[in-house]
């Protein structure tokens, strides 16, 4: 008698790789949760055989979740961030919890200084201004410049190491802020996270998303950072109070911003759309075809990992 697969409970599809769902039907009967006329009903249905979650970075994925499949053993995630998937709760249960840490650093960091550039000199702003026809008759206001000025980096990671690394190309100065200062690298460590503020021309925000970090960039960092800083988020939209950055911004008390991250997306609002010192993108920071199939390969890793070792490739560290 053939023994039954287990089934996997996939969240979303992968857009990038076609051979994705191919590749995980030979190991496990695949629900696509996307694809159910009643995903509860579904979930229902198969919850006693689900022993994979397949979710994303952005998929929400709670305890309440978690609990209905009561031998679920991994939850494999596409991206690198886990603040959508509530970890604890799933390591407590033994449920073992992976992401796609590595294979997006260079498109993150790329993107980052893609906003540092397009801020500081209002790439963006001159665009619409000759699409709008206004080349010849409206004055474009000067921008700054980015070559020798100063980068803090709130976040020294993977990512915030790809980003400080690029530095070197502009002869700019690093320092950042961790909770605790790496002993691998040679970049200046700022304990103060108001004192790094102060010091750079652009501050970088490259932290994990969450609880950990919610609202660490506040009025007060805004304040230190001033109306001739630029602020940068490629993390989570989370790590800013939003609020207050609209506040700096319309009142002139910070000089602008680079954002890949919201605090409700897909809702941006109103006001950063309007302000023409504030560069806005929808969270294509990992979004090229070599990194997304580079992440999506790596999902498929680790579910083939744990399906012949019982052990994921890349789990979270928390
Ligand atoms: C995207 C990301 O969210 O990896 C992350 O944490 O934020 C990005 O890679 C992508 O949508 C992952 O699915």
């Amino acid at each position: 008698m053939t023994q039954q697969k287990p089934s996997l409970l996939q969240l979303l599809p992968f857009f990038v790789l076609p051979e994705a769902e191919e590749r995980l039907a030979r190991d496990f009967n695949v629900i696509q949760l996307w694809e159910e006329p009643d995903p509860d009903a579904a979930i229902l249905a198969h919850q006693d055989s689900i022993t994979v979650l397949v979710t994303s970075a952005m998929t929400p994925t709670p305890a309440s979740l978690i609990d209905r499949l009561p031998n679920l053993r991994a939850i494999c995630s596409n991206g690198v961030g886990y603040d959508a998937i509530d970890v604890k709760h799933a390591q407590q249960k033994g449920i073992q919890v992976s992401n796609t840490p590595d294979v997006l650093n260079d498109c993150v960091a790329d993107l980052a200084w893609g906003l540092i550039l397009t801020s500081a000199r209002g790439l963006g702003r001159a665009e619409r201004h000759v699409r709008a026809n206004q080349w010849g008759t409206a004055q474009l206001p000067l921008g700054s410049k980015v070559t020798g000025k100063k980068l803090g980096i709130v976040g020294l990671g993977r990512v915030g190491l790809a980003i400080a690394e690029r530095a070197a190309g502009f002869r700019m100065d690093v320092r950042y802020h961790n909770r605790r200062a790496r002993t691998d690298t040679s970049w200046t460590y700022e304990s103060s996270l108001a004192g790094l503020a102060r010091w750079a021309d652009f501050l970088v925000i490259a932290t994990v998303g969450g609880a950990s970090t919610r609202h660490l960039i506040d009025q007060s960092i805004l304040e230190a950072l001033g109306p001739r800083g630029i602020l940068i988020n490629i993390a989570r939209g989370s790590v800013v109070d939003e609020a207050a950055l609209v506040n700096m911004l319309e009142n002139g008390r910070l000089g602008g911003a680079g954002l890949d991250v919201f605090e409700d997306e897909p809702n941006v609002p109103d006001a950063l759309k309007n302000l023409d010192n504030v560069v806005i993108l929808p969270h294509i920071a990992s979004a090229t075809i070599e990194t997304r199939q580079a992440m999506a390969s790596l999902v498929l890793d680790n579910v083939d990992a744990f399906s012949k070792t019982g052990r994921v490739i890349t789990p979270v560290v928390d």
